[in-house]
Order: structure tokens, then sequence, then C-alpha cells
């Protein structure tokens, strides 16, 4: 069977939809999970294994057999670890069918084969009794269904269901417990993702400033928690307002709800300023006691910071107050957490809501589309005052009175720039109705909507007409557009140029003038663990995991990079950085493929986890913004990344495995290739060690790396919809988070394919996650149909 797969186009700037073998599907899915990363959680596991031990203990010391339910088994470890420790019989639960049949082959592997029974089914369809998947309910559950919110895989209504059918009153729970807190701090850097700010631009004319309209400023903002590594945000970065407040608590071991309901804490904020944000983490408690704790708390709530552990698979919140509120240092003031079955969002509020309130205020959601077309980092970049004035600086330098502005670029401030600048005409393209509506806004809350001409069109579209019969004297872009996923996705906006190329006037200047694609190797302090294999967990054999991870590493001959945030990952520069590709668009987009090759010394010993790849863009013959490195890097390597923006990973694979022996000094070759017709980037990499000049060399390890735009599936249930009207409709709050299955795919979805137990979410540029965990009467909920609807836009 064939399943259609998206993939952006950076010839045209939209997604494409591609036929694939059906197993893309599967492959995609494992090879971006973070199944690895849980591997590697040494903290997670070692607390679970002693949680579990505790638990089998206590039954049997109660002279009872130990019947164990473990909802979503994964690779089976958990249950392998129940055995271990003496559990009679185990049911293990998994929906996603390849990690049940992995789970299979793991626990068989394990010799465990006689005490396990792996379930492929979803929790809330297995069936207790005579003829069903368990003969009597269990008297042990064991779950590890937390995302980094905690509820938004699905834990309340899994446990909520467990408890009504299948386990016993009075069952034992590993984890025992689980508590959210919360802090409450001020950040312009944390608020600057939420809010645009005014904007300075000092002019012939005096100073100009454009303000965000009203309904942006009222908006409560994207309803989607922002999931980040709070450790790599600097302290100075945030004053903490309130002590860390623990908000709320769920007893898994005893009948959970997944209802509505709010919590709220009464606190005396520690010194007065303007809240804005809530930071927010929690902790799971293995045992009833609460001895065995394993905490999210980031560094400065940590009761030994020395024993953090670094993870992926959970990090900690960012929440936005629906708006900011002073709060005055000493005055009582209660801080509300409030949660549906998937998601938590907070409220300040001046008393205590009565306990048991049933009325809740609603769930963030945006309303004035700013929040739908910009992402939080998109939010971080536009706000960003150096980079903003690095543009007017190169537009001083390129205006004429007598300019006739062209910008291209989704939901961009440059054309108000370029107006205040003194530019005598402007227009610019809006590709979708909704940076159209949310642009002609802004305009207008700054009285340039009778100044800035808005063509809501493609550009390739463009007529005379719609530029007033006018030439460009002046093509614009950041570049940025919305379905851009990886650093050269931007290049669309050379595509744009080609195709606007009639309109230009003679000597039209094109800003920015020309773009470079560099590269770097780097050793990662942690990242290299999501990808890198296991061997033994706990002394579980996992290997079969590992085996599947690879193959779907491996699924193409072409490899691919992965968008990373590297300002949340730190890394060390084993290479300088090098510019590997330059596309200059002053010129159109050449026919002929363009194609580069070289060597990277590398200059610091180290693993060369992979090569990170970005873009630069030339404002200017001298005005450069990287979206990559900002800096050199330090002496001792590490490296100051664009905190707006992701950059591309490559991972050398070989050198993930930590059983492969650290080589000595060594060179990668590469040869890069920008295909014009398809807009993407080849890539083949050659790492070499050169310890060993005499004779053959073992360690040399070829990557065939083909570099291509990111690619989505789209099983047959997939039905795209065409209207961007129902883009906020259509994605359920509660999916626009980042999930751990797969992993590292942060962008605010725009379309999903809902099956019966899964939820596949499609976002800009065509990166996709899914939701097996998901429950029909969770779907339910929210509107959506199980058993094939999809629900969307594209
Ligand atoms: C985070 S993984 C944990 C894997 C394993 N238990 C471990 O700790 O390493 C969660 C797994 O649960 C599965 N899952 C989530 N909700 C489920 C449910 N209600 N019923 C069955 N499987 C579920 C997902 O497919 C995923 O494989």
């Amino acid at each position: 069977m064939k399943v259609f797969c998206g993939r952006a186009n950076p010839t045209t700037g939209s997604v494409e939809w591609l036929e694939e073998d059906e197993h893309y599907d599967y492959h995609q899915e494992i090879a971006r999970s973070s199944y690895a990363d849980m591997l590697h959680d040494k903290d997670r596991n070692m607390k679970y294994y002693q949680g579990i031990r505790a638990a089998v203990s206590r039954v049997k010391d109660r002279g009872q057999k130990a019947l164990v339910l473990d909802i979503g088994t994964g690779t089976g470890l958990l249950s392998m670890m129940a055995v271990t420790a003496g559990a009679d019989f185990c049911y293990a639960i998994e929906v996603f069918k390849p990690m049940a049949d992995a789970a299979v082959k793991i626990v068989e592997k394990n010799g465990f084969s006689d005490k396990i029974k792996v379930i492929n089914k979803h929790s809330t369809e297995v069936t207790v009794g005579p003829d069903g998947d368990l003969p009597c309910r269990a008297n042990i559950l064991i779950t590890e269904l937390f995302d980094t919110e905690l509820i938004g895989e699905g834990a309340l209504p899994s446990y909520e269901h467990a408890h009504r059918h299948l386990v016993q009153a009075n069952c034992e729970a590993v984890p025992h417990r689980a508590t959210v807190y919360a802090q409450l701090v001020e950040s312009r850097r944390m608020w600057s993702w939420n809010k645009l700010f005014p904007i300075r631009v000092q002019t012939s004319r005096g100073e100009r400033v454009i303000i965000p309209p009203l309904e942006l400023e009222r908006c409560p903002g994207a309803p989607s928690v922002c999931d980040i590594q709070l450790n790599q945000v600097s302290p100075a970065d945030f004053t903490i307002l309130s002590d860390v407040l623990p908000m709320f608590s769920v007893d898994f071991s005893k009948q959970v709800s997944s209802s509505a309901a709010c919590h709220s804490r009464q606190f005396e904020p520690l010194v007065s300023g303007r809240a804005q944000v809530v930071l927010s983490w929690w902790d799971i408690e293995m045992d009833p006691e609460g001895k065995i704790k394993c905490t999210m708390a980031p560094f400065w709530a940590h009761s030994n910071p020395e024993e953090l552990q670094w993870r992926d698979h959970w990090m900690q919140c960012v929440y936005f107050l629906p708006q900011e509120e002073p709060v005055v240092q000493g005055s009582a003031l209660c801080l509300v957490a409030h949660h549906d079955d998937y998601c938590v969002w907070y409220s300040l509020q001046k008393t205590s809501p009565e306990k048991n309130e049933r009325v809740h205020p609603v769930r963030p959601v945006c309303d004035c589309q700013a929040h739908l077309l910009w992402n939080r980092p998109r939010f971080g970049e536009i706000n960003d005052r150096n980079r903003t004035e690095q543009y007017i600086q190169a537009l001083r330098t390129v205006l004429k009175p007598d300019s006739v502005c062209l910008c291209v670029s989704d939901g961009s401030l440059l054309s108000m720039l370029a107006y205040h600048l003194g530019a005598e005409q402007v227009f610019t393209v809006e590709n979708s109705a909704a940076s159209h509506r949310l642009m002609k806004k802004i305009f207008r809350a700054n009285h340039l909507e009778d100044k800035i001409n808005i063509i809501e069109k493609r550009p390739e579209l463009l007529t005379p007409a719609d530029l007033e019969g006018k030439k460009v004297s002046l093509l614009l872009g950041e570049p940025f557009f919305t379905t851009s996923l990886l650093p050269w996705h931007n290049l669309y906006f050379w595509y744009v140029r080609t195709a606007v190329d009639q309109h230009l006037g003679p000597g039209a200047v094109v800003m920015p003038q020309a773009a470079s694609l560099h590269v770097m190797v780097v050793e990662f302090r942690d990242l290299w663990q999501i990808r890198s294999p296991c061997g033994n967990c706990e002394g579980f054999d996992v290997r079969i995991m590992d085996d599947m991870i690879k193959r779907a590493l491996d699924f193409r001959e072409s490899k691919e990079a992965e968008p990373h945030p590297l300002w949340e990952y730190p890394c060390r520069s084993l290479s300088k950085p090098q510019q590997i590709l330059t596309f200059d668009f002053r010129q159109p987009v050449p026919l002929q493929p363009v194609h580069a090759e070289g060597t990277i010394e590398l200059r610091r010993r180290g693993r060369s986890h992979g090569a990170v790849l970005w873009m630069e863009y030339h404002l200017t013959t001298d005005s450069t913004v990287s979206t990559g490195l900002l800096k050199p890097a330090e002496d001792e390597g590490d490296c100051c990344w664009n905190p707006h923006c992701k950059q591309a990973v490559y991972f050398f694979n070989t050198t993930l495995d930590l059983r492969v022996p650290l080589g000595g000094p060594q060179t990668v070759t590469y040869t890069v290739e920008f295909r014009p017709h398809a807009g993407d980037i080849t890539m083949d990499f050659t790492l070499s060690d050169a310890l060993d000049r005499n004779g053959p060399n073992p360690h040399l390890k070829r990557f065939g790396l083909r570099v291509q735009q990111q690619q989505v599936t789209k099983t047959s249930t997939w039905t795209p919809c065409c209207s961007s009207e129902v883009r906020e409709e259509a994605v359920p709050e509660q999916f626009r988070r980042r999930s751990r299955i797969p992993a590292g795919r942060r962008r605010e979805p725009e379309a999903q394919c809902v099956t019966r137990h899964s939820v596949s979410i499609l976002a800009p540029g065509g990166s996709w996650w899914q939701s097996p965990g998901m429950s029909p009467a969770s779907l339910g909920k929210t509107g959506f149909k199980p058993g094939g609807t999809l629900v969307g836009t594209l």
C-alpha cells in the first residue's frame, strides 16, 4: 500500500504530496521518537526500578500474587523490571503496533516471555474476565505516560479508565503520585515570545514607533504550552517573583479524574514587578512515602543540582499569563492552575477561587491571528531590537526617496520599516489569508493601511496591475517563510525573486543580496543521547530497539538533517565554521546544480557527533545576519547560537555509538549540491580518523547523506481541507505541544489525521508527529470523529 507524504517544497514555499512506501510512516515515527532518550535517562529508569521493586515487595508482603498492568509498555522495560523484582505476571499494553512487536521480541530476547503478555491495544480497549485480555484485575499499576506538561499524553483519561475497569481498588501504583510546581517570574525575554513589543525607528522626520494592535495586546496568546530546556535560560533573563508553589498533585493509586479542575495557591510576591510568565515542572514519587522521587526541577529549584539529569523527552514548561500584571512585594495574591484532561494553563487572581468551583476561565485561545502566524521563536525574532536595528541600518544604505519596494516574507514588519525610512511606495505580498488579516490589523493600528499595499497572492502570480504599473526598485525579504523547517527552506526567497524578475526595474536592488550555507562539526554535551544506541538498560538487553531505530534512520539511503534550536543544546565546535555554498540573490536561480566539495579540519579533540548547518543572509555587502553561530566559538569551543532559529543537525551515526572508540584528530570531507529544480541540498560527508595512518583505516566511515526537505506522513485517511480559516479550530490545543513521539519537532500544527487511536499532526513546513496514545473518548471531546477523520488545513 502506498501512503501520501507531504513535503515542504522550497521552490514553491508550499507543501506537496508525494506517494511513499507504507513503511515510511512508521519509520519516520520511530526515527524521530524519544525512545532512545528515555532509555538513556538513567535517573528515570533507576527510580522506576526502585519503585517497582518496592511495590512488588509490598504486595508480596501481604501474601498476594503480584499481577502487574503496565500501560504504554514501549520496549517492555518496566514490565521486565517488574518480573525481575518478583512479579508473578505482567500485562504489557502498547497501542503502537511497531512498538508492541518490538516489545514482544525484546521480552523474548531477555527470557521473560512466560511472564509478560504484550497486548497491542489502547488501554481503554483492554478487557478483564474469563475471555478477556486479563483474567482478573491487576494489583500493581505501572505507567509512564507523562509528557513535559505531565498530562498532555493522555495520562489522566488512561488512569481514570484503568482504575474503573482494569485494576483493583487500593492497588499499588508506580509512580504513586505526581506534583506540579509553578514559579511566577518577570521576564522580558520570555514575554517577547508571546507579545509584540513597540518598535522604534529613527527616521529623518524624527522617531516613529510601530505599535501592536490592541487585539494583539489583549489576546491571551497561543493555547499550547511552551516546553523548553529551562536550564539553558540564563538567570539574568528573568526575575523570580514567587517561591516555588506546589500547585496540584495526582495520586495514581486511587481513582483518577480527568475532569477539568482548578487549584489555587496563595503567595506573597518576593519582590515587586510585572507578573508575566509561569515556569512549571513536575516530579513523580515512585513510592507512597515519597522517598523515591524523580524531578524535572531546574537547577535553582533542585535539591541536589549536582545530580541534575539531562533529558529531552521531559523538559520544563513556560506558561504565559493572559496579560502581564503588576505585583507588589508582600501583598497576597493567588496563582491558579487550571487543567482539563490534557492541558494546563494559569491565571493570577486577587482572591482564591472557591473550592471545587465549577466555572473555570476559558482555556486561552489566540483570537488575534498573530499567535497562529508567528510561533514563539518568531515572536522573539521580531522583538529582537538588535536584529531589527541591523535591518534598519541595511535598509538605510539601499533605500532612495523614489524607491518602490516589494516585500516578500510571511508576516514581516520590513515593509513598515521601509515605509518609515522613506520609500516612495511599498507593496507587501502576503500569501495566506491569516497573514493578510494580521498585517492589515497591524497596518491599521499604525495608520498605514493606505500607505502600504498588501497583495494577497502567490508572488509568481503578480501582475503589473498589482504593482500599479510600477517597476520594483527594491526587493526585500528577511527572508522568513512559515513553511520553512530547515534553514535552507527560506531559499524560497530566491525562487520568488526569480518569479518576480519581470517586475524588477533596471538596477533593482535585492536585499538580502546573497545567502551562504555554513557548516561546523560539533560535539554535543547531551543532545547526542537522543540518537545514540543504548545497548543495555538497567541490565536489560534493548539492542532490538537500537536496531529498530537504526533501521528507521537508514530507511532511506538518504538521511536527513534535523532542525534543533541549538541555544537549548550546548555543544563544542570541533572545527572552524566553514562556508560551503553561496546563493546570489541578485541573479535568478541558476538552471544547473551548484556543487561544492572540501575538507573540514577537526581542530579540537572530541567526539564528532555531527555537523551543524545554518544559513547566513548578506543584507548588503557589509551587513550579515546569521541564523546559526552568532560569534566565533570560545576557547574551549563553546558556541553561541541564534536563539530565534533552529539549526540543522546531521548526526554522524557511528560516532553516536559509544562502543566505537574515540579517535584522534579527524577530517571530514564533504560534497554538497544545491539542486535548483527541487530546491533541496544534497550532501555527502566522509569522516576519517587520522590516527591510523599506516594501512587501511578501520574507522573510515562514510555517511551518505542527502539532506532533503522534511517529509511528513499522510496516511490514506488524510484528506487535506483547504481553508486556512479552520486552522485554529481544526487542531485541538492539546496537540499544540512538543510530543515525545517523535521528538524534536516544535512547530505549531496545521493539520492532523485522526485514526482510531492516533493523531498525526502536520506542522508548517511539513514536520509531523503522531500521538498514538489518544483514546477515542478524548478524541470525541475534541470534536473529532475517531476512525479515520481528517481535520486540518494545508
Ligand atoms: C513514553 S513511552 C514509555 C515506554 C516505556 N514504558 C518506558 O518507560 O520506557 C509511552 C508508550 O505508551 C504508549 N501509550 C500511550 N498511552 C497508551 C495507552 N493508553 N494505552 C496503550 N499504550 C499507550 C505509547 O505508544 C508509547 O509507546
